[in-house]
């Protein structure tokens, strides 16, 4: 057993020269290989029969006692991630034949770093002849690790405080223009059924844009998630950019989430949510880059890239003005007739829903949907609250005229403290948010 005062990569070394390379038919070489060679995720989809080249495939993996690394396995989202100790992978001789199989001894270990608390070391013993074909091996291992390919049946959520999140919203719960809902399901639809492979022969990469933008409460939100959730339907990657771990709403994860869709070899929709909070003054050139498609590598399966705002204002005119940048904006409207607003207010009042709230229906015209769904809930409150077994229309009537009350009251509150120079009107373009609170600059 080695001294403890040799460093971890030196012990695992020694330990592999005495115990493992003796044995060994062929000269060896020691590699340093990537951590996703010991993540047994991604282990588990390498396709047994990969081709390394020189007619070799992949043939599997066991775990190796190992007199000097203890093993342990870290888990992520209740999937096991890297594991400590020995892996000895096999290559063999595929369907055609080919040159001798060979293997491989991988050990690795946590080891302390100055910058990241602690880093996956990984050390491989590799036939000098098959180093090629090991070196294609670790690619293959890096490209599922960084694709969260294991994570396609939910969606994938970059820089958030959860890593995956299930879609729950269905096209039909979102009360919208039926031609408005029809033109953006077909957009999507269209692209990765015909409009990649259009892309790809004229050599252009497949990367399209498209913004919801909008008032607060229309329902933005919503269509992101049920696009999601038709998404996962087709067996598309679903990556959803989030503001709200505790590095905020920064550009580079929309960028390393496009990173994700190249590598992951499938169709994948992006979702960013309020893009205009990810436009810092230090991000613009790179934002620029980014949506024309030069900063970010090609998903050859096409990547469709989805935005909302409710501050159009805010993005840069660049962006907005110069075709290529973003596709196409549709906007998403408040409750624009009354067909709509009411077939939404007969679904959240539900068991409640009598024939004369009808006439309450005209007032919510023009309304976001989050409106009319606040009215109802507290009518339903109200209602429970002071006992009564039906709920009249006056209490809906109640209802909306406390909500207007409210919204009219902010906009006099906000305007008046706009005029003061308190600064507030900075609530119209919040940057840096933590659990949806405003952090200092
Ligand atoms: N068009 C709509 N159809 C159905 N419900 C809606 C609609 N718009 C808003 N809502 C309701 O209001 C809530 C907030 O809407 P959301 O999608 O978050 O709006 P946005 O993202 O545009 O601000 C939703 O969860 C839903 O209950
Ligand atoms: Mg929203």
């Amino acid at each position: 057993m080695p001294s403890g005062a040799e460093s971890v990569h030196e012990r695992i070394c020694q330990w592999i020269e005495q115990s493992y390379r003796p044995q060994q038919p062929d000269q060896q070489v020691l590699v340093l290989s990537p951590s996703a060679c010991c993540h047994l995720t991604a282990l588990r989809y390498v396709r047994a029969g990969f081709d390394v080249g020189d007619g070799l495939a992949y043939a599997g993996y066991s775990e190796q006692p190992c007199a000097i690394i203890s093993s342990f396995t870290t888990f992520f989202e209740d999937q096991p991630t890297f594991r400590t100790g020995a892996l000895l992978f096999r290559f063999a001789p595929g369907d055609g034949g080919g040159a001798a199989g060979f293997q491989v001894l991988l050990v690795s270990a946590w080891v302390d770093d100055e910058d990241v608390n602690a880093n996956m070391l990984a050390i491989a013993c590799v036939p000098s002849r098959a180093l090629p074909a090991w070196l294609k091996f670790e690619k293959e291992c890096t490209r599922i690790a960084n694709s969260a390919i294991p994570f396609r049946g939910r969606v994938y959520v970059m820089g958030g405080a959860e890593a995956t999140f299930d879609a729950t919203v269905n096209w039909d719960d979102i009360y919208l223009p039926a031609r408005l809902k029809d033109d953006i399901l077909q957009d999507v639809d269209s692209f990765f059924k015909k409009g990649v492979a259009i892309y790809r022969r004229l050599n252009i990469k497949p990367f399209r844009k498209l913004l919801f933008a909008g008032v607060p409460g229309t329902g933005k939100t919503m269509l992101c998630s049920a696009i999601a959730k038709w998404g996962q339907a087709q067996g598309y990657f679903v990556v959803y950019v989030s503001g709200s771990n505790r590095y905020g709403a920064k550009f580079w994860k929309i960028h390393e989430a496009l990173d994700m869709a190249a590598s992951s070899e499938a169709p994948t929709i992006v979702l960013v949510e309020e893009l205009d909070s990810y436009l810092e003054e230090d991000s613009r050139a790179q934002m620029l880059n980014v949506l024309d498609g030069t900063e970010s590598p090609e998903n050859k399966f096409g990547t469709l890239l989805i935005a909302t705002t409710n501050h159009p204002e805010a993005i840069d005119t660049r962006v907005l003005k110069r075709p290529g940048r973003l596709d196409r904006i549709f906007i998403i409207p408040e409750m624009n007739s009354e067909d709509d607003a009411g077939r939404m207010l007969q679904n959240y009042l539900g068991d409640s829903w009598r024939e004369e709230h009808r006439g309450i229906i005209p007032a919510l015209v023009g309304k976001p949907g989050a409106f009319i769904r606040e009215t109802a809930l507290y009518a339903l409150t109200l209602a429970a609250y002071q006992n009564y077994d039906h709920l009249p229309l006056k209490l809906l009537r109640d209802s909306l005229r406390a909500l207007e009350d409210q919204i009219e009251a902010k906009d006099d509150f906000l305007t008046a403290h706009r005029k003061t120079e308190l600064g507030l009107h900075a609530v119209r373009k919040p940057k840096k948010r933590q659990n949806g609170l405003l952090l200092e600059d």
